[in-house]
């Protein structure tokens, strides 16, 4: 896949570092034409209902945006074969890695889409998912880049659209600050019920935690990892 095959972009950042070989190269030919959401399904029109997307019905819907690897996705898949899933990643070698890694499993519960995760989720129906994983977003640091964030007012507006009633939005990053931000704007926000008991209770893993290999790798330099999980009021 040479860089040349990109489209044009919707996110910010490399998209690809490179070229894919073997078994990913092959995992990405094969699988991605048949897991990937069309054009026609993407409208952002508020009109893709996820049950047409799959052949048989499922309990819970998923959705993993910005998936790294997808280690943790894969992961998901593994645990809960009964519920159905969507994952947005648009770094190429990340797919690869993602596709190559669920390609020997059972994977006719995944639909992905290989770019800005905001183009699924703005074309999903109102109260169609259950949960939202956003883990390790880019912090973009620099303030005039704060639009770029994942969680920000507007994406919010959206994820509480697409979720349903008590639907999980769930977040994690090493960045202090851009925990700090997350909780503001989701407090902010005001649809959505911070789930923390106590003070400490953000800093502690979940006990069913599924750790990625950048939460591995962040945490070296990084101070604390913050889990923080909302439910949708
Ligand atoms: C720091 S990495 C973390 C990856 C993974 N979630 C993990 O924890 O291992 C952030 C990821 O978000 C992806 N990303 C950035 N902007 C995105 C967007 N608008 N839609 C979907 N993914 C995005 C990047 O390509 C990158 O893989």
């Amino acid at each position: 896949m040479a860089k040349s095959d990109i489209k044009e972009k919707r996110v910010y950042g490399r998209r690809q570092n490179r070229p894919l070989k073997g078994e990913r190269l092959d995992a990405y030919q094969t699988l991605l034409p048949r897991l990937a959401l069309s054009k026609e399904q993407l409208k952002e029109d508020a009109s893709l209902d996820p049950r047409t997307l799959f052949s048989s019905p499922f309990k819970e819907l998923w959705f993993e945006i910005g998936f790294g690897s997808g280690e943790h996705l894969a992961e998901l898949m593994r645990r809960q074969p009964d519920n159905a899933f969507l994952g947005a990643e648009p770094f190429i070698n990340g797919m690869a890695a993602f596709l190559r890694d669920i390609a020997e499993m059972p994977h006719d519960n995944i639909r992905v889409h290989m770019d800005d995760a905001m183009m699924l989720a703005n074309s999903l129906a109102d109260e169609s998912v259950d949960g939202l994983y956003i883990l390790n977003a880019d912090p973009w640091h620099k303030k005039r880049h704060h639009k770029r964030r994942i969680i920000r007012r507007e994406t919010l507006d959206c994820f509480h659209r697409i979720l349903k009633p008590g639907g999980h939005l769930i977040a994690s990053t090493d960045v202090p600050y851009l925990a700090e931000w997350i909780i503001t704007e989701v407090t902010l926000h005001g649809g959505f019920e911070w789930t923390a008991n106590k003070a400490d209770d953000w800093r502690v893993r979940p006990d069913d935690w599924i750790t990625t290999a950048y939460e591995v790798k962040g945490a070296k330099g990084a101070t604390q990892m913050s889990y923080l999980l909302f439910q949708k009021a």
